[in-house]
């Protein structure tokens, strides 16, 4: 089986400051995988730069055995890479539905046109009801996504990347600002979004029970090193990644 994702040898830097450093792993077709780290490490740098957000200073990224470096991110969305970000990316001011029904209808290329072909609108609208009810949001569908709670924009930000149809999705801290419950729910719809939509899944998150319960790869990234890369077991119990960054206690 070929990687659906290689990153070869990826520098970048912000002026003096090295964020990224010789950074190459491959990810396998169907895996679900997480990147952690320290505050600063490098993590989000990285995804930008897999995801044509930022060009790499050097290096090589292939995408289904193409390289896309320097491509623009909706030529890369175009491929089937597909983000959430940090900081979520929703219209606040429209629906839950339509947000997700735009990212459905920009996939057709039929942005804002519904009049122009009533059954692919009408298609649209159910994928992204589909997709609503995957993520427990669709009772909400008809609400400003303003009126959304945090952990609820979250994931709808996580539906409008799936509307985009990705092989590939990236989520950056999709935890991030939740409550211990809203967290547990979120691990356990990760997996499930894993599994329904047939993803290959890599999720930057800071919440260890998230990154050993459902990741089958983790990559450790320090200073914007790839520090170490295996099963969860196995990073779990590696002395560097303990004094780098885990601690005793989560062993
Ligand atoms: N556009 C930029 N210009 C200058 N420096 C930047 C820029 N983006 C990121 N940095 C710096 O690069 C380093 C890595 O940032 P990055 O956001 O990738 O870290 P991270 O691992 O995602 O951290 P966190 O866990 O806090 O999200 C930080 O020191 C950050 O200040
Ligand atoms: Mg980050």
């Amino acid at each position: 089986m070929e990687p659906v994702l290689v990153l070869d040898q990826l520098d970048k830097s912000f002026g003096g400051l090295t964020v990224t450093y010789n950074v190459s792993f491959s990810v396998m077709p169907g895996e679900i995988s997480a990147i952690i780290g320290p505050n600063g490490a490098g993590k989000t740098t990285l995804f930008n730069q897999i995801t044509g957000n930022l060009l790499p200073d050097k290096g090589r990224i292939l995408f289904k055995n193409e390289q896309i470096t320097g491509l623009r991110p909706q030529e890369i969305v175009a491929r089937g890479m597909g983000r959430s970000f940090q900081i979520t990316s929703i219209f606040p001011e429209e629906s839950v539905l339509e947000n997700v029904r735009i990212s459905c209808l920009s996939r057709r290329k039929e942005v804002l046109n519904p009049f122009r072909n009533v059954a692919r609108f009408k298609e649209a609208t159910d994928q992204a009801y589909f997709i609503l009810e995957s993520l427990g949001l669709a009772k909400h569908a008809e609400r400003p996504a303003f009126e959304l709670a945090h952990g609820d924009q979250k994931l709808l930000d996580i539906g409008i990347a799936l509307g985009l149809e990705p092989q590939l999705l990236l989520l950056d801290e999709p935890t991030a600002g939740m409550s211990p419950d809203e967290r547990q729910l979120t691990r356990d719809l990760i997996k499930r979004l894993w599994e329904e939509f047939n993803l290959t899944l890599i999720f930057i998150e800071h919440d260890m029970d998230i990154v050993f319960g459902i990741a089958q790869i983790v990559r450790v990234l320090q200073l914007g090193r790839l520090l170490a890369e295996g099963p969860p077991e196995e990073i779990r119990n590696n002395p560097e990644v303990i004094t780098a960054y885990l601690g005793e206690e989560v062993r």
